[in-house]
């Protein structure tokens, strides 16, 4: 099939940072290598695994970065998603996710002959389906029944309805019961610490339901599973979960930026994903306008921040266009000067761009492809 066309690399190694083609992705190494180093330290200070989320990045070097610092693999939410690590040598992949379709389980469990592969269930016959298809593929792969948490997306009722699914996976050949997904997503961008925590309480109580539930029925969940960049130090500490799938911490957006943390302090992980844009126009009065717009990050989350320029203010995002206000005294910034823009959401901003320009003491050091990107079934 004829690949689409896509842009040339905006940038080279070597090159400095002010020449870089715009708009353009860059990864400032020095923040991110910190950002993952943190998070690492942390599960293993927590004594929990860390298998981050690769829906944010979609790159298979940040995986391997994130492998060799102690994760125990990643996670994923789409078969697409899965074939680009796996082929990338990633080993150990959940689908932290439900895969509905015949052809798409039939992808998931080619992989299984080449890495160890789970998927999340909330229904007896995504069970079945996956059972067939593993058994047609020869393969085995890992079931977690996904319980509701009261995020209100995907999960069956936790406690009983739990227990049956589980029963279910541990009968079904092809497949090996592994444990309970409980995901709370909505918690994570609660804004105060006592709103995140009354919610993953929430979700604590539906796995100890759940686990109980599992007790009679005689099955043991090896692995419970959940926590993004808002909450993990609570699913850390709360005794039951074992596994953290954050992913935003590798970059920290604007979104999560709003978060207020415990006692006030700063967040720990600091932005290091950042859209470089070209101030086009300063023929407004009181505005200038940069080179990218919803072309170049999502907008769903909120307006992206200009960093490191007080004054600055995005108002008003289209296709190639930003419009940035200046505050009264604010001096307006030269037509073609160099601003970097902090996307409002890091995962659908990423899913724009074919590669990060990776930026070391204002040097191009690396270009890693996004090969994920774009991996939608
Ligand atoms: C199932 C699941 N786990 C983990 C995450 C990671 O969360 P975050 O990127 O907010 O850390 C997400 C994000 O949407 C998710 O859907």
């Amino acid at each position: 099939m004829p690949q689409p066309l896509r842009d040339s690399p905006s940038a080279h190694l070597g090159d400095r940072l002010e020449d870089v083609e715009t708009p353009s992705l860059i990864i400032d190494l020095d923040a991110f290598e910190k950002n993952l180093s943190t998070m690492a330290s942390f599960a293993r200070a927590a004594g929990v695994r860390l298998r981050p989320h690769a829906k944010t990045h979609k790159c298979v070097e940040v995986a391997k970065r994130q492998i060799a610092l102690g994760a125990v693999g990643q996670c994923v939410q789409k078969v697409g998603e899965a074939e680009v690590l796996v082929n990338g040598g990633v080993a150990d992949v959940l689908v932290s996710n439900q895969i509905v379709g015949d052809r798409k389980l039939d992808r998931l469990m080619v992989l299984a002959s080449r890495a160890k592969i789970g998927l999340c269930f909330d229904d007896a016959s995504q069970i079945k389906a996956a059972s067939d298809a593993a058994c047609r593929a020869g393969v085995t792969i890992d079931g977690l029944v996904e319980i509701e948490t009261g995020m209100q997306r995907c999960g069956v009722a936790p406690g009983e309805a739990a227990s049956l699914l589980a029963k279910q996976i541990a009968n079904s050949p092809g497949l090996r019961f592994a444990g309970i997904q409980a995901y709370q997503g909505k918690a994570q961008h609660f804004r105060t610490p006592t709103e995140r925590k009354a919610a993953i309480d929430v979700a604590v109580q539906a796995i100890r339901k759940t686990l109980d539930a599992l007790d009679a029925a005689g099955l043991k969940s090896e692995s419970i599973t959940g926590a993004g960049t808002g909450t993990f130090h609570l699913e850390a500490t709360s005794g039951v979960y074992s596994e953290l799938q954050a992913g935003s911490y590798a970059f920290m957006d604007a979104d999560y930026a709003a978060n207020q943390q415990a006692d006030g302090r700063p967040s720990e992980f600091a932005h290091s994903l950042f859209i470089l844009s070209t101030v086009m126009s300063i023929a407004g009065d009181g505005w200038c306008v940069v080179d990218a717009g919803l072309k170049s990050f999502s907008g769903e989350s909120g307006m992206p921040l200009v960093h490191h320029r007080p004054g600055l203010t995005v108002v008003g995002l289209s296709d190639e266009h930003s419009r940035i206000d200046l505050a009264p005294g604010t001096p307006k910034p030269r037509l073609g000067e160099k601003l970097l823009l902090i996307p409002g959401h890091c995962d659908p901003t990423i899913n724009l761009h074919d590669h990060y320009v990776c930026i070391r003491n204002g040097i191009v050091e690396a270009l890693w492809p996004i090969e994920a990107r774009g991996a939608s079934r």
